[in-house]
C-alpha cells in the first residue's frame, strides 16, 4: 500500500477542532530549520511542517538524525506560547508523552522514554525529539519554540547506516499509515498542551520512563558520575542519587543505562 504523506489525509484524521496549519514537503534540509525560517515571516502558533525526507535532519548534541525518504515521520511544531511557563524541556516531555500515547495505540510493544528525549521500543531507539527556541533580538524573550519529532516508521534495519542499525528500530505498525500516525501525534500533543497541567504531564512521562529506579551514568564537566535515577521533577529535570550519597539535578544532557556511554 502506498504510504504517501498527504496534507488532506492528515487533516481528515485530525480532530476537527484543531487549528493547526499543516505544511507537507517532499524533501527539506530539516523541518526544524524550515520552520525557524517561517518564523521570520511571522508563521502562526501551531504551524506544523512535515517532510517525507530530510537531507540534514538534526538531533541533540549536534548529531545527525537519519531521515530517509518514505519510511519515517519528520515533523516540527511551532508554538508561540503565551503560557511560556511551558519551557522547551517541558515541551520535549509533552512531545514524548504524545508520541508514546500514539505508539501505545498502534503497537503491541510498549514504548519507553529514555530521559529526556529518546523513545525506545524493545531496547532500541524509535523516535527522537529536538526542541529549540528563538528569542526576540531586542528583549531576549523566547518568542518561538519549535518541537521537532523524528519517528522511524517502516525503515528496514538494513537501511540504517553503520552502527545505527544496532541501536535504531522502526515501528512497523500494522495497517496504519503515516498520515494517521501524524494526525494522532498532533491531536495528542494538542490535548496535552491545552489541557494537561505540569503534575499530570510529569506523572504520565514518569510512567513511560525506563531510567527511573535504574543505575545510570553520565558525564558533566568532563567527569563521569554514576548513581540511581530516583525522580523527575516538575521542570522535567532528572534527579540522581550519586554513589557518594549526594543528590544531583540534571537539567539537560544524556544519561546511559548499563554499559552504554553517556554524554552530559
Ligand atoms: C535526537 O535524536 O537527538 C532528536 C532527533 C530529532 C529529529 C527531528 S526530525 C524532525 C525535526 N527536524 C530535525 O532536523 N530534527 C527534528
Amino acid at each position: 500500500m502506498a504510504d504517501n504523506i498527504i496534507k488532506e489525509e492528515i487533516l481528515s484524521f485530525i480532530d476537527k477542532a484543531s487549528s493547526y496549519d499543516v505544511i507537507v514537503l517532499k524533501t527539506v534540509n530539516s523541518t526544524n530549520s524550515y520552520i525557524k525560517k517561517l518564523t521570520k515571516d511571522d508563521a502562526p502558533h501551531e504551524t506544523v511542517v512535515i517532510a517525507d525526507k530530510q537531507t540534514e535532519g538534526r538531533g541533540r548534541l549536534g548529531r545527525e538524525f537519519f531521515s530517509p525518504e518514505g519510511t519515517g515521520i519528520y515533523m516540527s511544531i511551532l508554538l508561540k506560547p503565551d503560557k511560556i511557563s511551558l519551557n522547551p524541556s517541558l515541551l520535549t516531555v509533552a512531545a514524548g508523552v504524545a508520541v508514546c500515547r500514539t505508539i501505545k495505540s498502534i503497537s503491541k510493544t510498549p514504548p519507553a522514554i529514555k530521559w529526556v528525549n529518546d523513545i525506545f521500543l524493545s531496547g532500541k531507539k524509535v523516535c527522537g525529539i529536538l526542541a529549540e527556541s528563538t528569542a526576540d533580538s531586542k528583549t531576549g524573550t523566547i518568542n518561538n519554540i519549535i518541537v521537532g519529532i523524528g519517528l522511524n516508521v517502516t525503515t528496514p534495519s538494513s537501511v540504517f547506516p553503520g552502527k545505527l542499525s544496532d541501536i535504531a528500530v522502526s515501528l512497523f505498525p500494522e495497517n496504519t499509515i503515516r498520515n494517521k500516525i501524524i494526525a494522532n501525534i498532533i491531536d495528542e500533543f494538542k490535548r496535552i498542551y491545552d489541557f494537561c497541567d505540569k503534575e499530570c504531564l510529569i506523572e504520565e512521562y514518569k510512567s513511560y520512563s525506563c531510567v527511573l529506579g535504574k543505575k545510570i551514568s553520565f558525564t558533566k564537566g568532563g567527569e563521569t558520575f554514576a548513581g540511581i535515577a530516583t525522580d523527575i521533577n516538575m521542570e522535567g529535570n532528572l534527579i540522581v542519587k550519586l554513589e557518594n550519597g549526594k543528590t544531583i539535578t540534571l537539567k539537560s544532557g544524556e544519561v546511559s543505562l548499563g554499559s552504554e556511554n553517556f554524554v552530559g
